[in-house]
């Protein structure tokens, strides 16, 4: 009798948890669209303006703030890859964990949109959304860049990695962390 209490109490917390787990996720990728325009808008714009070295200029002193300008409380959120342009971007031992499983995932022919991983590290509630490279993409980050803005990225990021992607490619992912309160039920 008491097992069975104890066991509906547990399933009945599970569900609790599926719950607030699948709440936090969707609360975390509804972060995600923004903070994707907002970079888009913001290279395309500079684009327009002065062409591609003005837009890596742009990309440079825009992309952190960017970031920190869609981090509302409690929410973090970044971009990290396998292949970085930034060191500062370069991926935590959790972060290329699920990247690596995202490149496998992707190599089994699944779609890169719905590469999701959400899980509690070490008390936080973390989650990933895979990065693709779009047609926009490639003129920085592609196989074929031209002479004049590689030697731009070069100054800007010496021990850049983000080039010779393919359209298509997984190219990075979101990251997203959060702080998750501790239940005491
Ligand atoms: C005008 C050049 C340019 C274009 C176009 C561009 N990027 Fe980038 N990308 C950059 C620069 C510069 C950085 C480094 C930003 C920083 O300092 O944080 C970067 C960083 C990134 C990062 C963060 C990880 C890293 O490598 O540091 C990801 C992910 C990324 N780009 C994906 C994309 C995707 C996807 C597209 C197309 C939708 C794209 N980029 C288009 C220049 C560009």
């Amino acid at each position: 009798m008491r097992f069975t209490a104890a066991v509906l109490l547990a399933s009945l917390n599970m569900a609790a948890y599926a719950d607030s787990y699948q709440a936090l996720t969707a609360e975390g990728a509804a972060l995600i669209p923004a903070f994707q325009q907002q970079l888009l808008g913001t290279v395309k714009a500079a684009m327009q303006a002065g062409g591609p070295a003005k837009a890596v200029e742009a990309c440079r002193l825009s992309a952190p703030q960017i970031a920190a300008e869609h981090s509302k409380s409690p929410w973090t959120v970044g971009r990290t890859a396998l292949k970085v342009r930034n060191p500062a971007n370069a991926p935590d031992a959790w972060e290329r964990r699920v990247l690596e499983l995202f490149a496998e995932r992707a190599e089994a022919g699944e779609a890169l949109a719905d590469l999701v991983q959400a899980e509690t590290v070490d008390g936080e509630f973390r989650m990933m959304k895979a990065i693709a490279t779009g047609e926009p993409c490639l003129a920085c980050h592609g196989k074929h860049i031209e002479p004049a803005l590689a030697a731009v990225i070069d100054v800007g990021y010496p021990q850049d990695e983000a080039r010779g992607f393919a359209l298509g490619e997984l190219r990075g992912a979101f990251t997203l962390r959060r702080t998750v309160e501790v239940g005491n039920d």
